[in-house]
């Protein structure tokens, strides 16, 4: 009823009558009333005037299954949407809940986490109120090989999203940290359940930076938060949504060949390291180049003294010379 009513008033854009209201969910004016104080209570300016009706002004920054579905725009991806105050890690919930049975495109978001994790086995800083913790599950029926490319796809995803929110042009470090201002905005961690030959299911981790003023005096020099970029708030729930509208998008190309070929020119339009000096940290033979792009498999192509030579993320890491990028 919450998630109908504040639908309801966003699509309306404006004043919604509160007979309207009662007309379209089909319910008393006495039970609109009391969801329009519950939401009051909960931080949302909703204006009332008489004959006119009400309207949502403004929406506090809050996770919750009602504000996060009343901002849906997709088909499938959050058809399930688990949000929780707390959680260890939200990777790790969505692949308990893929076990339970949870369908394919089950998010889950959390606003804190007292266990979030990072690549390589690091762990990832998941104070409350402050980021975002999100975890799409997924259960697609590709060959197993194909797996590592779609955390470059959610890479697109995300750094389209974070333009959309910013209008600032976010940037890819290969394979799958965003980049804004030279500065890792957002990290992605993608655990995949295999059994024996196939796919059981895939869990896409994600932790954007947002409301974050400083970061400790270790990472100061390649963390960033949407605030620090802009000097603006956002609202979480706004940029999951954004998120998962273009996780979908790309999804769907990539589906369409099971690798990169629809997406790799537009991911390398946003690389950022492309045309950078790197170093390839491979144990077996560490090297430096001139990175190129990715291609259809979304490995990466570094110019090594004229030989072009390619790099499998999860291998190896790459780091930039100059800098973080
Ligand atoms: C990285 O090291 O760059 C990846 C960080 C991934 C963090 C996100 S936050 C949501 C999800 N849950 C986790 O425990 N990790 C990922």
């Amino acid at each position: 009823m919450k998630t109908k009513i504040l639908t309801a008033l966003r699509e309306a854009g404006d004043y919604i009558s509160g007979q309207q209201l009662c007309e379209q969910l089909g319910v008393s004016r006495t039970a609109v009333w009391k969801v329009m104080k519950q939401l009051r209570e909960a931080g949302y300016q909703i204006v009332s005037v008489q004959n006119k009706g009400y309207k949502l002004v403004e929406a506090p920054d809050i996770l919750s299954e009602n504000e996060l579905k009343s901002l849906r725009k997709t088909r499938w991806a959050g058809i399930k949407t688990c949000y929780y105050p707390v959680v260890d890690s939200t990777n790790i919930k969505a692949g308990q809940l893929a076990q339970e049975g949870y369908p394919h495109g089950t998010l889950v978001v959390a606003d804190r986490q007292d266990a979030g994790r990072g690549r390589r086995g690091k762990a990832w800083s998941s104070p409350s109120g402050v980021n975002v913790y999100m975890t799409l599950m997924i259960k697609p029926e590709i060959a197993i090989g194909n797996a590592s490319m779609l955390t470059l796809v959610a890479a697109l995803a995300v750094a389209r999203a974070i333009r959309r929110q910013t209008q600032l042009e976010a940037s890819i470090k290969w394979p799958n940290d965003i980049v804004l201002g030279g500065k890792k905005v957002c990290g992605i961690l993608t655990e995949l359940n295999i059994q024996i030959d196939y796919i059981d299911h895939i869990v896409i981790g994600i932790g954007i930076n947002v409301h974050n003023e400083s970061f400790p005096e270790e990472i100061a020099q390649t963390a960033t938060s949407l605030f620090l970029e802009t000097g603006k708030h956002f609202k979480r729930a706004k940029v999951i949504e954004d998120v998962l509208e273009c996780f979908e998008h790309y999804y769907d190309e990539y589906l369409k060949t099971q690798d990169l070929s629809g997406l790799m020119e537009e991911y390398n339009a946003m690389l950022a390291n492309r045309g950078k000096q790197v170093r390839v940290l491979d144990p077996k033979e560490p090297f430096e180049g001139t990175a190129v792009g990715i291609d259809e498999r979304g490995e990466l192509l570094v110019n090594y003294e004229g030989e072009v030579r390619k790099v499998v993320s999860g291998e190896v890491s790459v780091r930039g010379i100059y800098g973080y990028v």
